[in-house]
């Protein structure tokens, strides 16, 4: 079965069972500063699980484009990857344990749909803890539909529990399906949910019945879901007998491209193919990103960042299959291979043919950027060349190492490569050091960043800062809750601010804006600050940064009843001391953001 008959035949089974199909959401998650991309079926999701009604009623099922980046160090092993799909299907307060699980089992095991035999399936059930009780409910179920109860394994909440990680939000006890490979168990506790390799996981069936609030209670929902999610690739991989997801049809055509750019052959030596798996999931990811609605480009920061590590790590991987023995002007090694992505899933994602074009100018722009950067950098070795190989001891300084890395962006790999070449040895330890010395500064630097991209603490400079704050709330008042701030740089004699919004401003709501900010100066607004942790910081309703990092404890400044942001300060005591807010100009930024330059008179 390949992917495109189990995502159909997913979806053909939930409708047999009255559930309504619906779209599946943007990769970039809306109005949640927490996390970068969409991780699973249930985020887009949340506000329904939470008791808002579904305007396609309380039974649905979708599938799901998901990144997870946590794990992107261990892409490259058979099952790794950090783009996936996901299949779902919803119960918003309508089936619960026992309807969720019997139709689970029918699509699992029914020769009309999975045809998976019981003998080959094992599940968890949630342990239970001084919180919630021990879930025999759903072992129950699983028991009576004949699955014997040495394969239903009671697992602790680390592993049978499903929330919004760490966060708050709908959460409650879920039952996971495995597949029994067949190999010998590893010891005599080894069953599902092991993770020796034995029980590959396909399917989790989550019980919402808590929302888990910014104090850490687990208040009942007054009404319960069930969320569900089947991830595409490892099914199609375990129905097909296979042992990676590399070995699927879903990748077969993607690695045949990365074959075709490379001149190298999978199969042949176990760390290239390696760097094969590499290049095709980073390129795959890269493309459904780049072919988003809600797209993000490469840049240095949040989702843009994660994008250009995707696509560099690629272009590096290429290397080591040698890709780049042609002139840098022809290399366009990626576009190629994400054509063939579009290809094959313009589909189910006609997204990505709309975009297409986006998705092949953006990867051919990043990796020749990035390979002149890597040509510069091997230049500059070369230099250096004559005088590293005199050291009797052969070996590289790591503050030289360091000083490619820091002025020319070379990577410390690709040093320790062309060194190796040469017979010498680059002191790591020396590399490290000076790496952790440069980080602790730009964590500082950030730090400062953080305190509200000031230059200083001068007077006029937290005047500033204030009507920022002002001024994103004012943004937001006059043309809608997109607007969201996406810098933000102050000098003693001017602010700049950047914020999301997809086109020039009109003399009118400029006015509008300027006039709002003024308001709030003259009425002299008392300005605040409390200290909380973040989850109850945005549970109140503060304004964060997206896709910023903060510590577990901020600060938020609250102004009258007019402001309120997670925040380093300072800022001014009262509003009435700022003087006369005036815009100087607004012009475009980049693509979809806005920028605002404004003084204090
Ligand atoms: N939310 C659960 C998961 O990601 C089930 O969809 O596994």
């Amino acid at each position: 079965m390949n992917a495109q008959e189990l995502r159909s035949k997913y979806v053909e089974f939930f409708k047999s069972k009255e559930h309504a199909q619906i779209q599946g959401k943007s990769l970039i998650p809306e109005n949640d500063p927490t996390v970068l991309f969409t991780t699973a079926g249930m985020h887009p999701l949340v506000p329904y699980l939470l008791g808002e009604p579904h305007p396609a009623g309380n039974r649905l099922v979708d599938y799901q484009k998901c990144i997870r980046t946590g794990d992107i160090e261990s892409v490259g092993d058979p099952s790794h990857l950090t783009f996936f799909e996901m299949l779902g299907n919803w119960s918003l307060g309508d089936y619960f344990k026992e309807g969720a699980i019997k139709m689970s089992f029918e699509f699992l095991t029914s020769p009309q749909w999975l045809g998976i035999p019981i003998e080959k399936l094992g599940v968890t059930v949630f342990r239970g803890d001084e919180i919630v009780p021990q879930d025999d409910e759903s072992a129950k179920v699983w028991k009576e539909l004949g699955i014997p109860a040495i394969r239903i394994a009671y697992r602790p909440r680390e592993d049978n529990w499903w929330g919004p990680a760490g966060a708050t939000g709908p959460c409650g006890p879920d039952s996971e399906m495995f597949f029994d490979i067949g190999k010998e168990p590893c010891g005599p506790d080894c069953g599902p949910g092991c993770s020796c390799g034995k029980w590959l996981e396909i399917w989790n069936d989550v019980f919402m019945q808590y929302n888990k609030t910014a104090d850490g209670v687990y208040e009942p929902l007054a009404r319960t879901c069930v969320d569900t999610g089947m991830g595409i690739e490892r099914t199609v991989t375990i129905l097909n007998g296979k042992k990676s997801v590399y070995d699927t049809e879903i990748f077969a055509p993607i690695i045949a491209a990365v074959e075709k750019a490379s001149g190298y052959t999978y199969g042949s030596d176990p760390e290239k193919d390696k760097s094969v798996r590499i290049i095709s999931d980073h390129v795959r990811a890269s493309t459904f990103i780049l072919g988003d609605p809600k797209a993000v480009t490469p840049s240095n920061v949040g989702a843009g960042y994660v994008l250009r590590r995707l696509i560099r790590r690629a272009v590096r991987h290429g290397r080591k299959l040698g890709i780049e023995d042609q002139p840098v002007e022809n290399l366009k090694v990626l576009s190629p291979i994400a054509a063939v992505v579009v290809d094959q899933l313009k589909g189910p994602y006609p997204e990505l043919e709309e975009n297409r074009a986006r998705i092949i100018g953006e990867l051919d722009n990043e990796e020749q950027k990035f390979l002149e950067t890597l040509q510069k950098g091997e230049h500059e070795f070369e230099k250096l060349l004559p005088n590293l190989i005199k050291d009797p001891r052969k070996i590289m300084s790591g503050r030289l190492a360091f000083k490619l890395y820091d002025t020319y962006g070379f990577p410390i790999e690709l040093t320790d490569e062309l060194a190796a070449e040469q017979g010498l040895t680059v002191n790591r330890a020396e590399f490290d050091e000076a790496f952790k010395k440069h980080q602790e500064l730009s964590r500082a630097g950030s730090e400062q960043i953080f305190k509200g991209g000031l230059s200083d603490h001068s007077e006029t400079t937290t005047k500033y800062h204030t009507a920022t704050h002002l001024l994103q709330r004012a943004l937001r008042l006059v043309l809608g809750d997109h607007v969201a701030q996406k810098g933000s740089n102050i000098t003693a004699e001017r602010m700049r601010f950047d914020f999301s919004h997809g086109a020039p401003m009109t003399p009118e709501e400029l006015s509008k804006v300027e006039a709002i900010v003024n308001e709030q100066i003259q009425r002299d607004l008392a300005v605040t600050m409390a200290v909380m942790d973040l989850e109850a910081a945005k549970a109140s309703g503060a304004m964060a940064l997206f896709g910023e990092k903060y510590e577990s404890q901020v600060k938020v400044y609250t102004i009258g009843d007019f402001s309120k942001e997670v925040c380093g300060g300072p800022h001014v005591e009262r509003t009435g001391t700022m003087g006369t807010f005036r815009i100087q100009k607004e012009q475009s930024s980049s693509s979809g953001v806005r920028r605002i330059r404004a003084v204090l008179e």
